[in-house]
């Protein structure tokens, strides 16, 4: 079974780690030492308070579901110690001299740095854009307010541009249309939108280039701790750490 250190023990930690039955989860880790020592009582696993012990345990792959401060702190450390990596807070990858290292060094140490779909469906084939590049890549999110600290009394528009800007503003929210960019080799545009009659965050994608076009809607549950997370994103490392080992490679 894959062993897995899980960095991050909040809400996808938590759905991560109540879904142990075909992976385990031996090390965790978070800033929050009372987290940590809760999802470690879920998972049967070890809570780590110094971050070099938590390396040093034995797992063959990183998780991180934290922030991209953990990702910019841990990540090169954790292809060093030569665990492969999961990336949920993809915002991190925004800079480029950071990724190219991260490259870098795990074509150095012979590990593979992961990003799961996430929040979004598509993520697969936006890669074509790397072949024929698209002429039209736009992610348009809209939440409720809440979950973005703010309060509105009606729809409105808070950011559109480039999605290297959007993730620097807003970088807890964002982190597909990096995903997006980091898939079709292309800054993706951004829309955010918040609405207060919002109670679902949806995704809207619009993608046109010599292929033709496509339009993907995702209405995405929230996570019950955390409305600013979907479901699906927790569900997206599942079904990737479900299908790491295996000889049929689907969709990618
Ligand atoms: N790629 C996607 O589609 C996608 C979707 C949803 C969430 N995310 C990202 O995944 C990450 C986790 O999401 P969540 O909903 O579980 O967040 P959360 O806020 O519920 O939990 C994050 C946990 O990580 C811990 N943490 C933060 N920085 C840390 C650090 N430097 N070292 C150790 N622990 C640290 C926090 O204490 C917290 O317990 C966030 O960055 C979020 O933006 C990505």
């Amino acid at each position: 079974m894959i062993r897995i250190g899980l960095l991050g023990c909040g809400n996808i930690g938590h759905i991560i780690a109540r879904h142990a039955e075909e992976f385990t989860i031996p090390a965790v880790y978070d800033t929050i030492p009372e987290r940590a020592g809760e999802i470690a009582g879920i998972c049967k696993g070890e809570a780590f308070r110094d971050f070099g012990a938590f390396l040093n345990a034995d797992t063959d792959i990183v998780v991180e579901a934290a922030s991209v401060g953990a990702v910019r702190a841990h990540a090169k450390a954790v292809l060093l110690h030569k665990k492969n990596l999961v990336i949920m807070s993809v915002g991190a990858l925004n800079d480029s001299t950071f990724k190219e290292d991260l490259i870098a060094t795990a074509r150095k140490t012979g590990t593979k740095i992961y990003i799961p779909s996430g929040a979004i469906f598509g993520l697969d084939n936006l890669k074509i854009g790397q072949i024929s590049p698209l002429t039209k890549l736009l992610l348009k999110t809209t939440k409720n307010p809440q979950s973005l600290g703010l309060s509105v009394a009606k729809r409105q528009q808070i950011f559109s541009g480039k999605a290297n800007e959007c993730i620097k503003s807003y970088p807890k929210n964002v982190n597909v249309s990096v995903a997006m960019g980091l898939a079709a080799g292309q800054d993706a545009d951004v829309e955010l939108w918040v609405d207060p009659a919002a109670d679902k965050n949806t995704h809207e994608i619009f993608i046109e280039g010599s292929f033709g076009e496509s339009y993907i809607r995702v209405t995405n549950v929230p996570s019950p701790d955390n409305p600013a997370t979907s479901y699906l994103a927790a569900l997206s490392i599942l079904s990737l750490i479900k299908n790491i080992d295996s000889p049929l490679v689907i969709g990618t």
